[in-house]
């Protein structure tokens, strides 16, 4: 046990926590993103899965939890790190080089508080309803929650679809960042694959940015509507 917890306090093993939690987290992000493209398919499939994953019950608390732990870990990772990564350079560099815009980049920590703010207050706003009560309880014809008109209306207003738009962006830019230097974190440098996924980063943040915002644009534009 004890060697174990000497190898997670090393910075390696911080940055292989950061890491494998990073990839937990992007299974979300995609999972959860291809759950809500199926708004595009009308209010009968979005709600069904909705309902699908209510009707987990406790597995759905198991994987909150889980969740949870995995996002709380990622975090502390990047904080501990950032902060050992500044401890071991006291002195500003004159002339600032991409060397240090690795794991605790600058830009990877702001992104990351944006994102932490974002998750919180997307909390208050679908899963506790606080941000627009008034669409939070509604029903649909077979009596299930309705997610479908939640969203919809929830997007038709400005001043909450556009946090979200700013949100997503800087999700797109953490996540660009992060698959990029994914096995870095691993500390695997593999003559294809490292240079491959260096690739793969940008274009995949690309796509699951895109794929999100695709909802609140649809919403506003009128393709979306209830
Ligand atoms: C257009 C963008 C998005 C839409 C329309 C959307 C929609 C939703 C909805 C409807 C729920 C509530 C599900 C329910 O309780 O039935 C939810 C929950 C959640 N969303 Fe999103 N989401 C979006 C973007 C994101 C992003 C970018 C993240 C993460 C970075 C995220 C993380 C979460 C989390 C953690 C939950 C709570 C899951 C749970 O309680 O089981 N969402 N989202």
């Amino acid at each position: 046990m004890k060697p174990l917890i000497s190898f997670f306090s090393s910075s390696i093993g911080k940055k292989m926590v950061m890491g494998l939690t990073g990839l937990g987290l992007i299974g979300f992000i995609i999972a959860h993103l291809l759950g809500n493209l199926l708004i595009f398919c009308g209010p009968k499939a979005l709600n069904t899965y909705a309902q699908s994953l209510k009707d987990l019950g406790g597995l759905l608390w198991v994987a909150r939890a889980g969740l949870i732990g995995i996002f709380v870990l990622h975090i502390f990772s990047a904080i501990s790190l950032s902060r050992a990564n500044r401890a071991a350079r006291p002195a500003k560099y004159k002339v600032k080089k991409s060397v240090v815009a690795s794991v605790a980049s600058k830009n990877m920590g702001v992104s990351g508080s944006f994102i932490l703010l974002f998750v919180i207050g997307h909390l208050f706003h679908f899963t506790l309803g606080k941000i627009q009560p008034e669409f939070f309880n509604l029903v649909d014809p077979a009596g299930r929650f309705d997610v479908y008109k939640m969203v919809v209306h929830g997007f038709q207003e400005k001043i909450v679809t556009i946090p979200y738009v700013f949100a997503l962006i800087l999700l797109g830019a953490h996540l660009s960042h992060g698959i990029s230097s994914f096995f870095q974190s691993l500390g695997i440098n593999h003559p294809v694959y490292t240079p491959l996924i260096k690739k793969i980063g940008p274009i995949l943040a690309i796509v699951i940015t895109l794929g999100y915002l695709s909802i609140p644009v649809a919403v506003l534009s009128g393709i979306l509507k209830v």
